[in-house]
């Protein structure tokens, strides 16, 4: 069901101390009242749990930043969705363009993972997004149809129904360079028509769609405000509580 989230994506930062010190202060931070969002936290592995122990006392959800292709068994490193669902988390986030770049993920891995969350009843929040240089050769539409087909059209409109999808365009990531407004807005009615297209309308206007690339206190109001932009996935400014707690008071 569509709702509006902002998520925070801590990535590979914070000592077990600093993360704890941060979760207190935004499990004491958020108030049911004025949230017009759900809050999704995903922390580095070792700190789920610690984690989702803040969030039985808060409004908050917790999230996995990966998870295992594979199901279970000799696989040195990996966290499978049976574990993650096994500490009750709701959400993890899949395809992320640092995963795809730095640990070469393909779509149909991407994919894989999809099946593996979707099958413990985990929703995925899939990310996809063009660089830089695709954006300039103007290709950028041809680029998020591919990964989305790729990775995400292979479900029935059932298991679909479970997906959270984030536009990342990856020159935004962690380079201060917000996309505007009006292009944010752009992909993401785009997004929506492909859902239509593939599903139904009803799926379509069912279906979250958060933006992520330098979202901040600043400019999330802006972004927030786009008829198809459901909420963030938000990187550097989620490791700031009064900067986190400020983007989820941005609806
Ligand atoms: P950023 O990261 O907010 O630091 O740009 C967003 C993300 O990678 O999800």
């Amino acid at each position: 069901m569509r709702k509006n989230i902002v998520a925070g994506n801590w990535k590979m930062n914070k000592t077990f101390e600093e993360a704890e010190e941060l979760v207190s202060k935004l499990a004491n931070g958020f108030d049911k009242k004025y949230l017009k969002c759900e809050v999704v936290i995903c922390p580095p592995s070792p700190y789920l749990e610690m984690v989702s122990d803040y969030a039985e006392e808060s409004v908050f959800d917790v999230g996995a930043q990966n998870v295992s292709e594979y199901e279970n068994g000799a696989y040195t490193g990996e966290i499978s969705a049976e574990m993650l669902s096994s500490i009750e988390l709701e959400y993890c986030i899949v395809g992320h363009s640092e995963r795809r770049k730095y640990f070469n993920e393909s779509n149909s891995q991407i994919s894989a993972k999809i099946d593996r969350l979707l099958d413990f009843g985990i929703h995925p929040i899939f990310c996809c997004g063009e660089v830089l240089n695709e954006r300039e050769k103007g290709i950028q539409f041809d680029v998020i149809k591919s990964q989305i087909a790729k990775s995400l059209f292979l479900l029935n409109k059932d298991e679909f129904s479970n997906i959270v999808m984030a536009y990342e365009p990856v020159w935004a990531i962690g380079t201060g360079k917000t996309a505007k407004p009006e292009q944010a807005q752009e992909m993401h009615a785009f997004i929506r028509s492909l859902i239509a297209e593939h599903y139904d309308n009803e799926t379509a206007n069912n279906t979250t769609i958060l933006y992520g690339g330098s979202c901040n206190a600043k400019n999330a109001h802006e972004l927030f405000a786009n008829n198809d932009v459901d909420g963030g996935l938000i990187g550097g400014a989620s490791l700031k509580a009064q900067d986190f707690i400020a983007i989820a008071k941005s609806f």
